[in-house]
């Protein structure tokens, strides 16, 4: 009897093995483990509003580190920038320092080292009228100098992507200190990035 039972176990067992296709996905132990009861990241499904699990961000959202600029790239926008905007970057030597330091490399070689407008680019007459930033007709401020390095101007591309906010307004700092040099004016007193920190 106990020899019967033996041998249709392993009859049994064996119907079961042989009928299983290695080739074939077999039984899932804890399906869950496989099959994510979440929704998916970009998944479908008609529960939401657009038939989509990614949302898209809410309105006025801004990336993380990306300051919004307000003035419109028309000449009202720049009128406004020019006449109200401020640099509220501590004018330092630590950040006039670090403003030539890009001016050098992003501006000099159509502007000039001393901004009178007369870079590698131009004496090469690769590129025309860059102007010196003590152009009278221009009257450039520092309103206006973050204004064009934000839209650009004409042939002058935007530098939004290329410096982040503080570096623009490093550079801002820079650019009026040269305005004040070409223009012969006494330098502007510097303050003490002490004074600010609190
Ligand atoms: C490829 C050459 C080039 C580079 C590089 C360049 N500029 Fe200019 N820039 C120009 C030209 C050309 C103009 C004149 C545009 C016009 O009004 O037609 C100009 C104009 C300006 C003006 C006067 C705009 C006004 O209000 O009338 C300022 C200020 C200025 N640039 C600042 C900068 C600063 C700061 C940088 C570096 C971040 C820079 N530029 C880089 C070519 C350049």
């Amino acid at each position: 009897m106990k020899s019967l039972f033996t041998i249709l176990l392993i009859a049994f067992c064996m119907t079961l093995i042989s009928c299983s296709d290695k080739r074939e996905r077999n039984y899932q132990y804890f399906p869950d483990m496989y099959e994510s009861i979440p929704y998916d990241t970009y998944g479908a499904y008609d529960i939401f509003q657009d038939g989509q699990q990614a949302k898209k961000p809410g309105e006025g959202t801004i990336s993380r580190g990306f300051t919004p600029y307000e003035y419109d790239d028309d000449s009202e926008g720049y009128a406004l920038a020019k006449a109200e905007l401020k640099n509220e970057v501590p004018y330092t030597e630590e950040h006039l320092a670090k403003g030539k330091e890009l001016y050098t490399i992003y501006c000099a070689t159509c502007h000039g080292d001393n901004g009178k407008g007369k870079g590698y680019l131009v004496e090469r007459e690769k590129i025309l009228g860059v102007p010196s930033y003590d152009d009278q007709g221009r009257a450039i401020t520092e309103g206006s100098v973050y204004h064009v390095m934000w839209h650009g101007i004409n042939t002058m591309g935007s530098y939004a992507s290329q410096m982040d906010n503080k570096e623009l307004w490093l550079v801002d700092h820079y650019v009026m200190k040269l305005k004040a040099e070409l223009e012969g004016k006494a330098p502007r007193e510097l303050e003490l990035e002490s004074e600010f920190k609190k």
